[in-house]
């Protein structure tokens, strides 16, 4: 996989010419100042994609990321970047400002994926520096000489047009369709194909960018934005508290502003603006909801951006500024649990860091708890019940077909891609066990610890183990009586879930499974179902818990009486889908079509092109999609599907 050859560059007017940003796959350039020397000698890389498990972990190391912090930190970013939408690149320069944790470190290593590096200087002279061959996932170490003062370092550089952090759109695939957008997603380890910075949540840094766009585009970043901002192409950002490289973001497209609250408000292209505003109106009461229960919110604002609908994710905790799907806007608030969750990340996640990636849980698990409590503060307990269930649910579903090593929480990465190990489990196990403390020990008790822990661990990264650490120290010993340490290290390093596990009920849905079951019986007709107050969650749980196989009539009659394959809310269609698909539903597979090729967020496509893909006639229509959507796709639902569709 490494290809360690050696190229050289002779003198600096051949530098640009030895990264090869177009496919990232640039061996090594070398490069030195002043002199020529030819180093053939190959550079002995570890192997990263290789699984090494039969070493110990070391649970403080960061196996995603080449860059070397335990030698040199990076402590603070200054971008200033072009945005060019017909070449689809950035280009510009990166300066660094960072401090030496070992005094001897002669050398700054960095993360880089399919980037091109032009040069690297100090203070106006040239740094010798190395661009290392890539690997498929974690790019490329970019070995920097420092200088000898260890002033700033400015990295001048271009992206790539097949940057997997960046997505590029036409103007065709925005809502205006007069103007192209560009976002950025950084999580997990993305950043690194738009900045070349050490790539690993351990590291924080403060960050400030200038950004140059056409002059009729707004820029926005997870930084301080001025809503009022004069649109000239020039748009400046300051990012004063340190975050984690994921947490950096931009975006770049026809947007405007509308304020929701005091401190919050919505981007999104002008055609979309007021629905997503009325749609999330409750995003400032969320926000005094939480920090009430969790301590004061440390960021200024919080602001939503509504992207186009080729957003990979429905949502992206990007601090000061989530990043959301359109796909949520349904007209009645239904999927909002997703504002409450980006927003819950400020405390648990923004604040409060995964060290490395086999801690996610800590950032997902905290924030799925969360969000929970906010929903149920925010809506009531009905609505909390009928989530939890669906959350349970989701998770049965993973850990029925998950492997055993997938199901743990503190799972075991080494030698694989994040974006490949996406799943229910640090999320909806996560919060499973947080409220199982939570009710042995006693909500406002729980409260109290949540909140204390934010404040103690605010604006560091955390592993696994110093969480356990703390539990030690506090909750294990206040509530030795309550809690076990057994079954929280069971909880935290087994997988499926521990006996006796609380499961979640929810007297909304009772009602629900006794129509479906009499439905399904013949003892009751589709039209006599009292599905009038329905809510988007009793449909979901009514759909999603019918049986694997239906017949024609059935699916027919349920269709004719709902009109299930036109409804409007993208997870009830989804949910339908899936069941046309397995049940080879035809009247449903148009509307099929069109949905696949105009979401692409993730958590919705892929379940249904997995399904596709178990018939040769459902591959077909797969593929048809496929081909259709990918140009409109992100790079990571491509990667994620391609193998469906081959
Ligand atoms: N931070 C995540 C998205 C993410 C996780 C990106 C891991 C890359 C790697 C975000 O907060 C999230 O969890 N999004 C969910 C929201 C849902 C659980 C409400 C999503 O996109 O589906
Ligand atoms: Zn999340």
């Amino acid at each position: 996989m490494f290809r360690n050859l050696t190229l050289l560059c002779l003198s600096l007017l051949l530098l640009s010419a030895c990264a090869d940003g177009d496919t990232g796959k640039s061996d090594v350039s070398a490069s030195t100042p002043s002199d020529a020397q030819i180093d053939v000698t190959p550079t002995p890389l570890p192997e990263p994609s290789e699984k090494v498990t039969d070493v110990a972990i070391d649970v403080a190391k960061d196996y995603h990321s080449l860059s070397n912090p335990e030698q040199v930190i990076v402590t603070h970013i200054a971008l200033d970047l072009t945005v060019d939408f017909e070449q689809k690149v950035m280009r510009g320069t990166a300066a660094l400002d960072y401090q030496k944790v070992d005094s001897t470190a002669t050398v700054l290593v960095l993360d880089s994926k399919e980037l091109s590096i032009n040069k690297v200087t100090s203070g106006g002279q040239a740094l010798a520096f190395t661009l290392q061959s890539g690997d498929s996932f974690l790019g490329s170490a970019l070995e920097i000489t420092l200088p000898a003062d260890n002033a700033r370092i400015v990295i001048d550089y271009s992206t790539s047009p097949q940057a997997s952090g960046v997505q590029w759109l036409t103007p065709v695939q925005t809502a205006g369709g007069k103007q192209p957008f560009l976002f950025t997603q950084a999580q997990a380890t993305h950043a690194r194909s738009f900045i070349p910075l050490q790539d690993s949540p351990q590291v924080r840094v403060t960050y400030e960018a200038i950004i140059r766009t056409p002059k009729e585009l707004l820029a926005v970043m997870s930084a301080s934005n001025d809503p009022k901002t004069e649109r000239d192409g020039v748009y400046e950002f300051k990012m004063p508290q340190a975050v984690p490289s994921y947490l950096i973001a931009l975006a770049v497209g026809d947007l405007e502003f509308k304020a929701m609250g005091e401190r919050t408000g919505v981007y999104a292209e002008p055609s979309i603006l007021d629905s997503a505003a009325a749609e999330f109106e409750d995003t400032e009461s969320m926000l005094i909801a939480t920090e009430e229960a969790y301590g004061p919110y440390s960021w200024d604002r919080y602001d939503l951006l509504i992207l186009p609908p080729s957003f990979p994710f429905g949502g992206m905790e990007n601090p000061r500024l989530s990043f959301i799907t359109p796909t949520v806007i349904a007209g009645d608030k239904s999927l909002v649990s997703l504002i409450a969750h980006e927003l819950a990340h400020s405390w648990s996640g923004n604040a409060v860091t995964n060290a490395t990636w086999r801690d996610l849980w800590l950032n997902e698990g905290f924030t799925t708890y969360l969000t929970y409590r906010i929903m149920e503060d925010i809506y009531g307990t009905d609505r909390f019940n009928m989530e939890a269930v669906l959350g349970y649910q989701d998770l049965e579903e993973d850990l029925n077909t998950l492997d055993a090593n997938d199901q743990i929480l503190a799972i075991d990465l080494r030698g694989r891609d994040p974006d490949d190990v996406f799943s229910n489990i640090p999320y909806e196990k996560g919060a499973l066990f947080l409220r199982e403390i939570e009710q042995k020990i006693g909500r406002d008790n729980f409260d109290a610890f949540l909140k204390n822990y934010f404040k103690e661990f605010a604006f560091q990264s955390i592993t696994t183990d110093q969480f356990i650490d703390h539990l030690n120290e506090t909750l294990l010993v206040e509530y030795a009586d309550k809690l076990d340490i057994a079954r929280i290290k069971q909880w935290i390093f087994e997988a499926g879930l521990p006996s006796d596990v609380s499961v979640p009920e929810s007297d909304a849905f009772s009602l629900v499974d006794m129509a479906r079951t009499k439905w399904l019986a013949g003892e009751l007709a589709a039209n006599k179902i009292q599905t009038s107050g329905w809510t988007v969650h009793q449909w979901l749980y009514f759909l999603n818990n019918m049986p694997e196989i239906m017949s024609e009539e059935k699916m027919t009659a349920l269709d004719s009486q709902f009109d299930l394959t036109n409804s409007k809310n993208n997870e009830i269609a989804h949910s339908w889908l899936l069941m046309s698909v397995k049940n080879w539903y035809a009247p449903a597979l148009p509307r099929l079509h069109d949905y696949l090729t105009s979401i692409g967020r993730n958590k919705l496509v892929k379940p249904l092109y997995r399904e596709l893909s178990k018939t040769e006639q459902g591959k077909a229509l797969g593929r048809k999609a496929f081909e259709q959507a990918k140009p409109g796709y992100h790079p990571l639902t491509v990667k994620a599907n391609e193998g469906f569709v081959e």
